[in-house]
């Protein structure tokens, strides 16, 4: 084995080096550091051949052999003669001398490359009366000479061709991507974490399959060199079979079977066609699914996981036409926001105008180029915002604006209290918050008895709760001091009064009525969470009072069995499960809780498989109840909290030893009687407060019983 330390440079397409350096760091490159289209770093020969080998992102990998000053033909010739070549190739070998040349004295690439070849053709001939050939296709040796300021870096490529040909895309359409920016998309599009949860893959416009086979590629873990059978060191002087046989046959054995669903369509025949041919070459019979589809057709399968849509729609530069297109991409919208919810989604386009039609508003995006082409990749999580009912929206604008009326006519003066404490609140909250990184926060309490309601922010969604008047307070004054802090809102805390939603106290909620698609995004800690913020009666789902418990879930799953009981949307559970709990199950009570559940986890890529959900009776489960889990949250809603405590007993006997219950009683006069004095109880209230729940006698009790 060659032990040397050689200095690399593995080359890239602009954009892509960041992303480049980190996938070598991951290959072993403990020095690797970005440059302009490409990254620098050292390693022995067998970390260059992993480069190749693995690398889904490089063009080549180079192998610096010699550098130095060359302003003049004369000074480059003599560089390239002060190297010994024998050393890399024999005489009867074919070389190729690939020039490139920046802001240098020598400045045509034609004659530099001829320049170079004499210098390396003379030596052999001085040498041994006999010549290296010319070979451009495939030569044994493949030279690369980089002169950037008169100095010249003389390098083996080691790629011989670039990495990008993987040896399966003998076939394209028209605007095909070049096969490692294609990997670039799906590694920004977050695809290895979503192909990990099982999440499914689709391409509706997948022109030669490039997308399609490169996400197949990285869910089956196969090293994209497997495909490749010419290299640049393969007939190299000093290549060391030994170490490039070993790589290739420990990589044959880290495939690993695919079994995410991945599938492109697109509406050209021939076109599918050819995707169909690279599929088979890239030797994903059957992994790979592709087929002749209208974009007006595509959607999941209902045996697909909710994972990654990724589409490089035609964007007129070598395609199309503008008009049509912009009808394509609004249809591609629509497509997407009513059947892909749940799913994250990439655009790769080259025109930005065409995407802006589109109604989607772009979570992350990245400049890349496709070539010479400059073009933009937009990251979206679909998720159900776009299908707010419009016509809540207007209920909520209608009743700020009425609340508004009322306060100008009225001339209440009394609300400027309100305004004040309101302000100094949100100053000291948001402040906090932002430092905390928190988006979801609780910003006024009924602070002022008179004004009794809860004000909290949901990202930029606004609720406020109206708490029970007391009877010392008339109906008609309780009514009105909620105009009067309805109609201020909008002012004093910066919300759009479309996004400010009112719960009643005991308000009633229509069964029939609720939706997920009218549900809210937000993320908590990382976590997406879909919160109601319309259905007055049904919890919000994401309870405040609550986020540090979850946040102490998260930590104390890892490895763990799970259960939460009587949640009414899972989500302490998707906590658990991104805490990297080894199962997790939710016991709930209706077939709503049941889908809400399920759509959190889905949302977070997971599957209901290793993340259970049973609807069923508290008491019915636990008399049934066999498993032991490590960790249990049980989460007990007003309504239940007198005769919870009667199963509390069975619900400590769900507990491996050593395992921890956390039981929290949602209403702050319920007892709670332990008659197990061997378990450890400790009232956690205090410790789990949050800080925008400081000050606050009505909250919840938080106990845990260790076993
Ligand atoms: C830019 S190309 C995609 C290239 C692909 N990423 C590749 O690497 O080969 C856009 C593709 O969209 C397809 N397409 C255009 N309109 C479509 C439609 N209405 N439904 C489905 N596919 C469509 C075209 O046939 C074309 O293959």
């Amino acid at each position: 084995m060659d032990n040397n330390i050689y200095h690399f440079f593995a080359t890239t397409p602009k954009g892509l080096e960041l992303l480049l350096a980190d996938e070598l760091r991951s290959l072993g490159a403990t020095d690797a550091a970005e440059k302009l289209a490409g990254v620098t770093f050292t390693g022995n020969i067998e970390l260059a051949y992993k480069a190749c080998l693995w690398s889904r992102l490089a063009n080549r990998i180079l192998l610096r052999i010699q550098q130095f000053h060359a302003a003049t033909p004369e000074e480059l010739y003599k560089g390239v003669q002060s190297i010994a070549w024998d050393a890399h190739c024999d005489p009867n070998q074919s070389i190729y001398i690939h020039f490139v040349t920046v802001q240098s004295a020598i400045s045509h690439t034609l004659f530099g490359a001829q320049k170079v070849k004499d210098a390396i053709v003379d030596q052999f001939r001085q040498q041994y009366d006999v010549r290296p050939t010319v070979n451009r296709e495939m030569p044994d040796i493949s030279i690369h000479v980089f002169l950037h300021r008169d100095i010249a870096t003389i390098s083996i490529d080691l790629s011989g061709e670039s990495l990008h040909k993987r040896g399966y895309r003998l076939e394209q359409g028209a605007a095909p991507l070049k096969e490692n920016l294609a990997a670039a998309i799906l590694l920004r599009a977050g695809w290895p974490r979503i192909v990990e949860n099982q999440g499914s893959f689709v391409d509706p416009m997948c022109g030669s399959g490039t997308l399609v086979i490169e996400a197949a590629l990285i869910a089956g873990n196969m090293a994209p060199g497997l495909l490749r059978h010419y290299f640049g060191f393969l007939k190299w002087k000093k290549h060391c079979s030994d170490v490039w046989n070993q790589l290739v046959s420990e990589a044959k054995k880290q495939c690993k079977p695919v079994v995410a669903k991945i599938t492109g369509y697109d509406n050209d025949r021939e076109t599918v066609a050819m995707a169909h041919a690279n599929v088979l070459r890239a030797g994903l019979r059957g992994i790979v699914h592709i087929e002749k589809r209208d974009i007006s057709l595509c959607i999941p399968n209902s045996d697909w996981q909710p994972g990654l849509v990724v589409v490089n729609p035609p964007y007129g530069e070598r395609l199309g036409e503008e008009t049509h297109l912009q009808t394509l991409y609004v249809q591609l919208a629509d497509q997407l926001k009513k059947y892909f919810q749940g799913y994250r989604a990439a655009i790769f386009t080259g025109n930005l105008d065409l995407s802006k039609n589109m109604g989607l508003r772009a979570e992350r995006y990245y400049s890349l180029f496709n070539g010479a082409i400059p073009c933009q990749l937009l990251l979206f999580t679909l998720s159900s915002e776009w299908f707010i009912d419009r016509s809540i929206a207007a209920v909520n604008e209608r009743r700020i604006r009425k609340a508004q009326r009322w306060l100008a006519e009225s001339q209440d003066t009394a609300v400027q209290m309100f305004i004040n404490r309101l302000k100094k609140n949100l100053k000291h909250k948001k402040r906090w918050a932002h430092r905390e990184s928190i988006t979801c926060y609780r910003v006024y309490d009924a602070d002022l008895p008179e004004y009794a309601v809860s004000i909290d922010f949901y990202e930029h969604f606004v609720l406020v709760q109206e708490y029970q008047a007391p009877q010392s307070i008339a109906k008609d004054k309780a009514l009105q001091r909620l105009q009067s802090v309805l109609a201020v809102l909008p002012d004093v805390l910066g919300a759009s009064p479309k996004d400010i939603f009112l719960h009643y106290p005991n308000g009633q909620m229509n069964l029939s009525a609720q939706n997920l698609d009218a549900f809210y995004p937000v993320t908590e800690n990382g976590v997406k969470l879909s919160v109601n913020l319309q259905y007055d009666g049904l919890s919000t789902g994401l309870h405040l009072d609550e986020r540090q418990l979850r946040s102490l879930m998260m930590k104390e799953a890892k490895n763990k069995s799970f259960l939460s009981l009587m949640t009414e949307s899972g989500t302490v559970n998707v906590f658990a499960a991104l805490g990297g709990a080894s199962m997790t199950e939710a016991v709930v009570a209706s077939d709503f809780a049941v889908q809400w559940t399920q759509y959190q986890l889905q949302m977070n890529g997971f599957s209901t498989e290793k993340h259970r959900i049973v609807k069923d009776d508290i008491a019915h489960y636990l008399s049934n109840a066999k498993k032991p889990f490590d960790l249990i949250f049980v989460e007990i809603s007003k309504q239940l909290s007198e005769e919870i405590n009667v199963i509390l007993q069975s619900v400590v006997d769900l507990l491996l030893p050593g395992g921890t219950l956390y039981w929290i009683i949602r209403h702050p006069r319920c007892k709670m009687y332990n008659n197990r004095p061997e378990k450890i109880v400790e009232n956690i209230t205090k410790k789990m407060l949050p800080e925008d729940f400081k000050g606050n006698s009505t909250v919840n009790q938080c106990w845990k019983i260790s076993n």
